[in-house]
């Protein structure tokens, strides 16, 4: 019997529940401006689904530290306790702000791997990161200039660089790099926020986007990788440093600066889950839809082990959710 004919467990099909819940209790916020109750909603939703699934999960990235994060804080253990011992990464919402704004691109993201697979880079704020398909693997490197990277990429893909989407965080700090990709003939889709889902998009198949760069969150760079390594597409990340003081902190945690992390060094190994719920419309998922009696999610479900990616509709009757 050969490897694809022998089933076994499915973590992400069991998270997706929690992400699905995230993201219903979180679009009851969606342009009400406030980001802080739209988060509060989702991580107690998350929160109650994990409990329900066997596994020990001990959130890696997470809330946060404990004392601000009442719950999902980094260091929490997470599940029934028995099953497999994982690392997760959670963002209830990665885009709080588009949710509270009715923007879109807004999420509810899980990711899993086996325990002490992650890179714990929650010491240090941001990652510049650079994200595409597999056909960009030995072809794309975050050490070279964004226009050879361009070139490089349209060759591979039998495209004009004309043609190139980039998705890139609309920040004063990539003002060079936008103007860069530009120069090289390529066109920027500018995400208000969601480098999570935007670099999901290019690494996967039918993402409306060929190459996700820019420097966001480092945790959202862990995250990213679980799903982008399971779709067999390009990961780099390189650690920036805000000031001495987080550069001092984030190398006493062990970690690097001078050179980047290749996706299998921000996560180890091939059994990782990804799981990511739409809370607004955006480049990777729609968002969740209020229509009468149902509610319905739009999720995708990522297995590293298999490389499978499914996209998975869910109809919630509203009345359970009142
Ligand atoms: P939150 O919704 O958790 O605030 O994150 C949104 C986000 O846009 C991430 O997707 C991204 O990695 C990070 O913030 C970028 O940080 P900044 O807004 O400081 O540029």
């Amino acid at each position: 019997m050969n490897a694809a004919a022998i089933p076994d467990r499915n973590l992400a099909l069991e998270l997706v529940r929690a992400t699905e819940a995230a993201a219903i209790r979180a679009s009851s916020f969606v342009g009400l401006g406030d980001k802080n109750a739209a988060d509060g909603a989702a991580v107690d939703a998350m929160r109650a689904f994990l409990g329900t699934v066997a596994f020990r999960g001990t959130v890696v990235i997470g809330e946060g530290e404990k004392d601000q994060a009442p719950m999902l804080f980094n260091g929490e253990v997470v599940g029934l306790g028995s099953g497999p011992e994982c690392d997760i990464a959670v963002d209830p919402i990665d885009g709080t702000s588009l949710t509270a704004a009715g923007r879109p691109g807004a999420i509810s993201m899980i990711a899993a791997s086996d325990r002490g697979t992650m890179l714990d880079a929650s010491s240090v704020f941001y990652m510049e990161k650079i994200v595409a398909g597999p056909e960009a693997i030995g072809v794309v490197d975050i050490r070279n200039p964004i226009g050879e990277n361009l070139r490089a990429l349209a060759s591979v893909l039998g495209k004009r660089v004309g043609e190139l989407a980039v998705g890139v965080l609309d920040r004063p700090r990539h003002q060079v790099l936008i103007e860069e990709i530009r120069a090289a003939g390529a066109g920027t889709r500018l995400l208000l926020d969601g480098d999570v889902g935007g670099g999901i998009a290019a690494a996967s198949l039918e993402g409306e986007l060929d190459l996700c760069v820019g420097t966001g969150g480092s945790p959202e760079g862990v995250a990213t990788a679980c799903a982008v390594k399971a779709l067999g597409g390009l990961i780099q990340g390189r650690l920036v440093a805000r000031d001495d003081d987080e550069r001092a902190r984030g190398e006493a945690a062990g970690l690097r600066f001078d050179t980047h992390y290749e996706a299998d060094e921000l996560v180890k190994g091939n059994n990782t889950f990804f799981v990511a719920t739409g809370v607004t419309d955006g480049p990777l998922v729609a968002g969740v839809r209020h229509r009468g009696a149902i509610i319905r999610t739009e999720s995708v479900v990522v297995r590293g082990a298999s490389g499978t990616m499914r996209r998975v509709l869910a109809d919630y009757r509203a009345e359970r959710w009142v």
